[in-house]
This record gives C-alpha cells, structure tokens and sequence, in this order.
C-alpha cells in the first residue's frame, strides 16, 4: 500500500493560462517557477512546487501530486497496484519540483503522480499577494463515494477523520483533518474549491482587505467551520473555481490516541473522528454559506 503524506500539487487545465497565472501570483501570492511548453508550475514563496497549469477547454483539475516517504519502493507499489487490477506507469516527472512519479488513474478518474523526491525551487521574492504556506486540500464532488473512500483508504492510506451522514466525508494523510474531502453530489465529478493555508488569523484579514483592494469579494466567511474548526475565506478566481484560504484546522497529532488537539471551541472534548448529522452547520460562526456555494 501507499502510505500518501501530503498533498505537493494539483495540474488544473484553464482556457487561459497567462490570465490564470497572472491570478496565482498577483492574487494569491504563488511564485511562476517555470514554463515548458505552454505549460506554467508555480510555488509557495518558500520554493515548494503547488500548481501546474496547461491549457484546456474549461477549467478541471485532471492530476494531483501526492508526497511518499523517500524510501518508497516504486517498484513494490507498482506491483501491488497491479495485484488490485491497476495499471500504473513509472516516469521521470515533468515537472520542475519532482523527480520519479508513478501514476494511476483514481475512481473519479483524476490522474494521481506519486513522487517521494522534492526539490525545493528558487523563487524570486515578491512582496504582493496572499501568500500561503502552502496547498492544504482539495474538495471533489464525486459520484461513488464508497468507492472513492475505499479507494483512497485501501491504497493510498488516507485515514478517514469525520463524515457528515454519509455523503460527505473528510480524509487525513498527516496531522491536518483534512488533505481531501468528496461529497456525493448527484452525477457531477469536479473539483469543488482547492484550499491554501495562511499562517494565521492575521493573515486572513491581511488576505481579506487584498482581495478587497482588488475588486475580489469573499463569497463565504470569514468564519469557523464546525467539521475541521478551520477559519475559512472564500473567493471565486479569474476562471470561476472557489478558493479557499484557511488557518487554524484541527491537528491530529498522535494517530495512537486518536483525537484531535483539543481546543476551545470544539463541540466533543476531546474532538474524535465521528459521523456528524446532516444538518450540521457549515460555520461554527461566519454565517451561512451562499446559495448554490456546495453545486
Ligand atoms: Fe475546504
């Protein structure tokens, strides 16, 4: 099995990759890394590869770059992989801040690349834009939840940390409550909203008066999220995908004990994985979400 340890990079296709990049370094504070044919990679200011765009006809995510222990044995996974009936292909990355990746399909049909060697890239300083730490999860709408939830347990090693009735679940690689979330969401399969995460509160309210003073007005929050108790910004980018921009997510720090750190505002003390009610609301404070913010 894999045992996934952090989410490295999404690829997203967009129709205009020059627009999207100019939003991803001017808005959200990533730095253009390189460029190699028509394609963009962009990193955190600290030089850990995010994002890699390419041209398409709408904008989706098709990859994600998932980090593995440096003693990986590619070939062994490769192999167990094939024991479960999937086909994967082991290659020389093409991007700058990976080396050899192994690839496979997931149930949803989103190409995932293993890598287990990162180099840090060199970026330039830039004193604009938000700035986050670093890509901290992605939201997928998806048609077969079980089957992804399996998928994603079984072989990748995820842990799940809670459900909401059963159409809604949040699953771990590391400390962080969540590095991906799935909603059954009738027929749709899509990228929901990606998430960065910001150092702390003060930077979400440096973030909010940025996206202010460019025009960008939050759809949802700032608020607290009851399930992860993050606090969340939300904004719409240059081709229409949410972005979220969060501090403060529940840490599971000792898998053994099994409970999140506690904190002030958690609803169970101490906050254990569990299945929440569907009526669960989305903030803890921050309001509600807007009309059609989960189609
Ligand atoms: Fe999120």
């Amino acid at each position: 099995m894999i045992q996934v340890r952090r989410i490295g990079y999404t690829t997203l296709e967009t129709p205009d990759v020059d627009r999207q990049v100019g939003y991803y370094t001017e808005i959200l504070g990533l730095s253009l890394v390189g460029h190699d044919n028509g394609r963009a990679f962009l990193a955190t200011k600290q030089g850990q590869q995010a994002l890699v765009l390419e041209r398409g006809d709408a904008a989706r995510c098709t990859r994600i770059g998932f980090q593995v222990a440096p003693d990986t044995d590619f070939k062994d996974v490769a192999k167990s992989l094939a024991n479960e009936g999937i086909k994967s292909e082991l290659r020389n990355s093409s991007t700058p801040g990976t080396g050899t990746v192994l690839t496979f399909e997931d149930p949803k049909g989103t190409i995932l690349e293993i890598f287990a060697e990162e180099k840090m890239l060199p970026v330039e300083q830039q004193l604009y834009g938000i700035g986050p730490l670093k890509l901290g999860h992605v939201a997928f709408h998806v048609r077969d939840i079980q089957t992804v939830v399996g998928f994603y347990q079984r072989l990748l090693g995820f842990r799940v940390s809670d459900w909401r009735e059963n159409f809604f679940v949040f699953m771990r690689c590391g400390p962080d409550h969540h590095t991906v979330n799935f909603v059954e969401h009738g027929d749709v399969v899509k990228l929901h909203h990606m998430a960065f995460e910001v150092k702390d509160w003060g930077e979400i309210l440096r973030a909010c008066d940025y996206l202010g003073g460019k025009n960008i007005h939050l759809i949802w929050g700032p608020g607290r999220h009851i399930i992860g108790h993050n606090i969340f910004i939300y904004h719409r980018n240059s081709d229409r995908l949410i972005i979220e921009c969060y501090t403060g997510l529940d840490q599971m720090k000792d898998e053994a004990l099994g409970y999140f750190e506690p904190r002030p505002w958690h609803q169970d003390q101490p906050q254990r994985p569990k299945v929440w009610p569907a009526d669960t609301l989305g903030s803890y404070w921050g309001g509600r979400p807007p009309i059609g913010f989960g189609d």
